[in-house]
């Protein structure tokens, strides 16, 4: 493979894990479809400079989100109650004046906005996917279909220099341009404006060997220490950070240009903590890599120990993460016979490079299977409540954690 370079700092870096040949995680096909298959290679890289994480190689963005993006926010009760914490948490401690003026990026189906009273805010949303886009608008919300980037602010100049705060979630990690991003948002921002979003956090990927998290949309994963260097380059600050529990595990971080003074006394620690555990180095990298091979194994070994034993396994969630298990470890419909789930686009349709067909949720009741594979582990709760019966009925969830 040729030499890695950082994508923010261009210069030459480690690369960590190569993960193969994958297809676009969301990328969920028709038959007809599987022979023009679009594929390239995903591995991994540590920037030591500044401590990042990042994907060698991806699909173009537009070949990412575009018209028919299968992702909605709203798919999940849980991810729709903390969307609504989220906002109350803000309102309370950065948006007190009346019209405040927020943006969000990566606004989907609008679930987080709506939680903004039109009276009382200015709301934009920037949100490339077509379908996810008008979904919000019929949501009532004011969303732009479109990138995140400086062309595209000529559409939304009443915001230019007024913006109070430019919030993400899930976002952030799919910018592979993040010069562009932070010069769009210093452009939009007021003198005091911030810029809040959360990511799923490096510490927990660690933790939990939960690999999946790495596909085409996750350019980067990021830690607190990753964050503060990347932003420190363009002379922002980081001044808060929150673990989250969504996604398994993910990093709220709070950032303003540099000279305020109210940086949260807990980064200093935080940073430490991160150092202790060789977040900000390429040892922890290297020890994951080990991890993601054993976990490879063991999975694979759990799997084969079930079929022998003649007992079927279904997926449950057909997930962007999905795609990363099931192509690393070789995965088909030999082994899991389908993956149910709940969004109408994917429905019909299967799985991006190993083709196993995706089923309407509502069947899963109906077909018993002795193994399901939780493949929507990070819902986990959420899921479990729903299915109850299954357990009681002698039903097992596994997981590649
Ligand atoms: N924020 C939502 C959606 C996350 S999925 C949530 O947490 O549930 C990521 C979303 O970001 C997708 O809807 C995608 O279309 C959008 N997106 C990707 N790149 C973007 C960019 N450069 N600017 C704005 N939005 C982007
Ligand atoms: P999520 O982990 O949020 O997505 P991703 O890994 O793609 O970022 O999972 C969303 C998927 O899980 C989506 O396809 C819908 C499905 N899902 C169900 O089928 N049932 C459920 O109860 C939940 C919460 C999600």
């Amino acid at each position: 493979m040729n030499q890695a370079f950082c994508k923010i700092t261009k210069k030459k870096i480690n690369r960590v894990i190569n993960f193969g040949k994958m297809p676009i995680a969301n990328g969920f096909l028709k038959k007809k479809d599987f022979k023009n298959e679009f594929f390239f290679n995903l591995s991994v890289s540590f920037s030591e400079k500044l401590s990042l994480l990042q994907l060698d190689d991806h699909p173009s963005p537009k070949k990412m989100f575009h018209t028919h993006y299968p992702f909605y926010t709203s798919s999940s009760n849980h991810m729709k109650m903390h969307f609504k914490q989220y906002s109350d948490w803000a309102k309370k401690k950065f948006l007190k004046k009346n019209k405040s003026k927020i943006v969000e990026i990566g606004s989907n189906d609008g679930t987080f906005l709506m939680n903004f009273n039109q009276n009382q805010f200015d709301v934009l949303g920037f949100e490339p996917s077509k379908n996810v886009s008008d979904l919000a608008k019929i949501n009532g919300i004011n969303s732009l279909n479109r990138f995140f980037n400086r062309k595209n602010l000529s559409e939304c100049e009443g915001f230019i220099g007024k913006t109070d705060v430019i919030f993400g979630a899930n976002v952030v990690c799919h910018i592979p341009n993040l010069a562009e991003f932070i010069k769009t948002a210093d452009l939009l921002l007021n003198d005091n404006g911030k810029i809040i979003f959360e990511e799923p956090y490096l510490g927990s990927m660690y933790n939990k060997t939960s690999y999946d998290q790495i596909y085409d949309e996750h350019i980067f994963i990021f830690s607190i220490t990753s964050i503060k260097k990347i932003f420190d380059l363009f002379d922002f600050e980081l001044i808060d950070a929150i673990q989250q529990k969504t996604h398994g595990g993910s990093m709220r971080y709070v950032l303003q240009r540099k000279r305020s003074r109210v940086v949260n006394k807990k980064i200093r620690s935080m940073l430490e903590n991160e150092k202790r555990k060789h977040l900000d180095s390429i040892e922890g990298a290297l020890r994951f890599k080990k991890n993601c091979e054993l976990s490879k194994e063991k999975l694979l070994e759990k799997i084969y120990k079930i079929k022998k034993q003649k007992k079927q396994i279904c997926g449950y969630g057909a997930t962007s993460k999905s795609t990363t298990i099931l192509n690393y470890c070789d995965i088909g419909p030999n082994l899991i016979d389908c993956i149910f789930d709940t969004t109408p686009d994917k429905i019909g349709k299967f799985s991006p490079g190993k083709h196993i067909p995706i089923i309407d949720h509502k069947y899963f009741k109906r077909k018993f299977y002795d193994y399901s594979f939780l493949f929507a582990w990070n819902h986990r709760k959420e899921i479990e409540k729903k299915e109850k019966k299954y357990l009681k009925n002698g039903g097992k969830w596994i997981t590649h954690l």
